[in-house]
């Protein structure tokens, strides 16, 4: 009997082992050959650095009346044929808020509430499941999203798509927004008045949501999120908290694409994640 129990434990690390062996081949797959060689990764450490972030509640604000929601963006380009993420039957995505997320993109309309409005051409809400474990929240609709309706749907956005897929999770499994809902000009950096207009929007989308953690990617995004002026260097590698909810900082996908030597660390931040939603 014990002998039994023993040989179906080993069979069960064994698989577990394969498919954290996959998963890391898959990793090294998503930045191409040349970040490698490496070595596999270890599971992320304990913060080393500082203390767990307190949590803190960003304020949501009075909510203004709400004019009729405009119609959603179309359907994103998919990812790069290169690299096939475990696939999954699932159901598709829900967008731009039509269940749990209605009444808070109701209530946003045809926002004007900050000059952002009058160079955008679509309102980018948020895009997946509105049942997903975690939310990743990235800085501001780039050109692309503008145009799509959509977030992270341009380059980086692909390879958001190709990380996610590492750790065995399809786009349409997870949330995913920004802290800011329109295109800044030029791709600037949101003002804190912007900021603070916007993001009470968020705070309800992840309300709503109750994810079992966001990943913010980026420092703008992780900064905001976390009211911190740290370095991304110094953000990431640890789990703060949010809302009530664990935060995993990492690096902007666009920032991977420039820098793949940090391919390590963020590897090391999508298994943190990945912990988080086995539990
Ligand atoms: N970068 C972001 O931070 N968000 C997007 O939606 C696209 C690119």
């Amino acid at each position: 009997m014990s002998g039994e129990r023993d040989e179906a434990g080993a069979r069960a690390l064994l698989r577990e082992l394969v498919s954290d062996v996959r998963q890391w081949s898959e990793w090294n797959q998503v930045l191409g050959a040349d970040a490698l060689p490496m070595a596999p990764p270890t599971a992320p450490a304990e913060p080393a650095r500082a203390p767990e972030t307190p949590p803190r509640t960003m304020d949501s604000g009075p909510r203004p009346a709400a004019p009729p929601a405009p119609s959603t963006g179309e359907s994103a380009p998919r990812s790069r044929p290169t690299f096939e993420p475990t696939r999954r039957p699932g159901p598709p995505p829900a967008r731009q808020g039509n269940g749990i997320l209605g009444p808070i993109r109701a209530e946003l309309g045809d926002c004007t509430r900050c000059g952002l409005h009058e160079g955008r051409k679509n309102l980018v809400f948020g895009v997946g499941s509105e049942t997903a474990e975690l939310v990743i929240v990235g800085e501001a609709p780039g050109q692309q999203e503008d145009l799509t309706g959509e977030p992270f749907v341009g380059r980086s956005g692909q390879l958001l798509t190709r990380m996610l897929g590492a750790i065995g999770l399809r786009r349409d499994q997870v949330y995913i927004c920004n802290v800011i809902k329109c295109r800044p000009p030029n791709n600037r950096d949101p003002s804190p008045q912007e900021v603070a207009t916007c993001s009470p929007f968020l705070v309800q989308q992840v309300e709503a949501i109750g994810p079992r953690a966001v990943m913010t990617v980026g420092k703008f995004a992780s900064q905001r999120i976390l009211g911190l002026e740290d370095t991304m260097g110094r953000m990431r590698g640890q789990t703060h908290q949010w809302e009530g909810v664990p935060v995993v900082p990492t690096y902007h996908p666009a920032y991977l694409l420039r820098n793949p030597s940090a391919k390590r660390q963020a590897w090391e931040d999508l298994l943190r994640v990945r912990g988080l939603l086995r539990r």
